[in-house]
């Protein structure tokens, strides 16, 4: 008998190309109602649900958005939301030509019996989330696990609990028809090398692909979303953007499989004009040696200058748009290896 993950295995297949397809990539805007209350206080934006919705109204009618963005990816509370005049963001985002997507996870909690580390989770009653959504709209989902670096960390317990939460979610997901984005997050935070960061990258993805493997994932219906390969952000070693590209792109050639279609890299703090020229790097250096589509899946890479400028105001909405759409032409450039430091003067 036909399994449903090869039942649905075109459809998979079709939506993550389409995810990673020209020079477009994604946008999350699914930080969790905790997490956008902290980036609007750290502004002084109201924490309200209303603040909330009109953030999200912004970001989804910035007109253009779809010429760069091919998925949004969505929170719980957004994808149920809709416009002032009462029209579904879910409508606003499908007419943009946007394919929209949903975080599933419920947040990376302390794992027992590792100082220092998290387990991701969210697994109980997934399936029937997954139902609700697509049925909802949703063509993808997203779900993160969080690996520090440090001292004797990552721990075994820690990368094998995170991989296999990953290959389970990623399993349901499929069974559901929805294009998993695999997010195994290796933080910036700390004072490690570029190599270190590199090697613990490598041990991660090897691991998640093992599990991936065990449980009978389509490599081809997915798209992986890992971090870049740098050094802690308090490492007095901070290499340049070309050494960071390089380092990046050979851990993923021994990492990950070639069947994968895209690997869409999270921004993970960096800043937008970072985060874009280290993927220009990327796709001019290993333009023709390299077997899947390299793009994005940022959020405060793409996000923060327009929340800056928004601020909660009517009359900045027009601004904060245009900076966001700034933001996703940039990292489109960067996509087809034309992203240079000349864009971010021209497009004021
Ligand atoms: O899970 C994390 C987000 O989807 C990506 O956020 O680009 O700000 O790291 P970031």
């Amino acid at each position: 008998m036909q399994s449903v993950s090869e039942m649905n295995a075109q459809g998979l297949i079709d939506t993550a190309r389409a995810l990673v397809a020209g020079d477009k990539g994604l946008l999350a805007m699914d930080e969790s109602n905790p997490t956008c209350n902290k980036r609007f206080a750290m502004v002084g934006i109201p924490q309200t649900e209303e603040a909330r919705r009109a953030y999200r109204e912004l970001i989804v009618t910035t007109p253009g958005l779809g010429e760069c963005i091919s998925g949004v990816i969505l929170y719980d509370e957004t994808i149920r939301q809709r416009k002032k005049d009462g029209t579904p963001f879910i409508k606003v985002i499908i007419d943009a030509g946007i394919i929209p997507g949903i975080k599933v996870d419920t947040g990376a909690k302390n794992l027992a019996g590792h100082p220092g580390e998290k387990i991701t989770e969210g697994l109980d009653g997934l399936r029937e989330r997954l139902a609700e959504y697509f049925q909802i709209g949703a063509r993808f989902a997203k779900w993160r696990a969080v690996i520090a670096v440090g001292a004797g960390i990552p721990s075994r317990g820690c990368i094998e609990a995170n991989a296999q939460a990953l290959a389970r979610y990623a399993a349901l997901c499929q069974e559901a028809g929805l294009v998993p984005i695999v997010e195994p997050e290796v933080l910036m935070d700390g004072e490690h090398t570029l190599n270190r960061c590199g090697e613990v990258t490598e041990d991660v993805l090897r691991t998640v692909f093992g599990q991936l493997f065990i449980q009978r994932v389509a490599l081809e219906g997915m798209i992986l979303k890992p971090n870049m390969v740098l050094p802690g952000l308090t490492c007095p070693k901070q290499e340049g953007v070309d050494e960071v590209a390089d380092a990046t792109v050979k851990c993923l050639l021994r990492a990950v499989p070639a069947a994968v279609p895209g690997i869409a890299f999270l921004s993970g703090g960096q800043s937008g004009e970072l985060a874009s020229a280290r993927l220009n790097a990327m796709n001019v250096r290993f333009k023709s040696r390299r077997p899947w589509a390299l793009a994005f899946s940022f959020a405060r890479a793409i996000q923060q200058p327009a929340l800056e400028i928004w601020h909660g105001r009517e009359a900045t909405v027009p601004a904060a748009q245009q900076a966001l759409y700034h933001r996703a032409r940039c990292n489109g450039a960067a996509r087809r290896g034309e992203y240079n430091a000349a864009m971010e003067r021209t497009w004021a």
